[in-house]
């Protein structure tokens, strides 16, 4: 599809491929099983990604070498053991890291509650060699990772407080109970993201088109995080039409 004018990514580093919503996690696979069989692979929970995994553990199903991979997950949220499914150490190991066949001592989540943990985690990060394709999603306010609006540049992994409407938009996981959702998260900055060689953005839905055109085609600002991708030397955005909507 050509994306109409207004949608057109300011940075020439960035393109964008628009597709039906059920093909974004084909045509994310594409991109991401580049990283095969033994890269280190960034990777997001929730759900914009979770096309996306499927069709690498469908490729895996036909061969695909993926167990030898090495995962470092964004984010997770401070105050809540590895073993709580709602965590996203269990989302790591249950939606991509077992049906993927990669080991337990390849995956990587954020845990801890200071900024100290979050040091350490950059430390595990460089030691791996860097991270060779990042894969996020975007907030309905622009995040990436759980970088707020008025996350800079410069951040790296370290604790922050989650804003009420990402809160709000993660209840469901909480039984809709906003008072159960952790206030708190450690998460990779907008620096440590930057850093990957290569990051793909998938996104679906009306609700995420006014952040995605602002991060594509706005100047960049710590208001919308996921604007300083356009600082980035290869970013693939993979979206659906909802979400690349001109008018939300
Ligand atoms: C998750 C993460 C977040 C999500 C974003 C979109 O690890 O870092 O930035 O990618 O909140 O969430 P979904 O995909 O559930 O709409």
């Amino acid at each position: 599809m050509t994306l109409p004018p207004t949608l057109v990514p300011v940075s020439s580093t960035t393109r964008v491929i628009a597709c039906a919503t059920d093909e974004i996690g084909e045509v994310a696979a594409d991109v991401v099983a580049s990283v095969a069989p033994d890269g280190v692979l960034g990777v997001a929970t929730g759900s914009s990604p979770l096309a996306l995994y499927a069709a690498l553990i469908r490729r895996r199903a036909e061969g695909l070498r993926t167990e030898g991979l090495r995962l470092f997950a964004l984010d997770e949220y401070v105050g809540l053991r590895t073993d709580d499914p709602r965590s996203y150490a269990a989302y790591v190991r249950s939606v991509i890291a077992e049906p993927l066949g990669i080991p337990v001592e390849n995956v990587r989540v954020p845990h801890g509650s200071t900024d100290t943990d979050g040091a350490a985690y950059e430390r595990l990060i460089a030691d791996a060699g860097g991270v060779d394709v990042q894969i996020v999603g975007i907030g309905r306010n622009g995040h990436i990772g759980f970088n707020e609006p008025g996350s800079d540049a410069e951040t790296r992994t370290r604790v922050v407080a989650l804003d009420e409407s990402t809160r709000r938009a993660n209840a469901e996981h909480f039984d809709d109970d906003l008072t159960q959702v952790p206030t708190h998260a450690l998460t990779q900055g907008v620096a440590t993201i930057l850093s990957a060689r290569r990051i793909v953005l998938v996104a679906a839905g009306s609700a995420k088109a006014a952040a995605l055109r602002a991060a594509l085609t706005c100047p960049v600002t710590a208001d919308n995080p996921a604007s300083f991708l356009q600082r980035h030397p290869d970013v693939t955005v993979v979206a659906d039409h909802d979400a690349l909507r001109e008018d939300r």
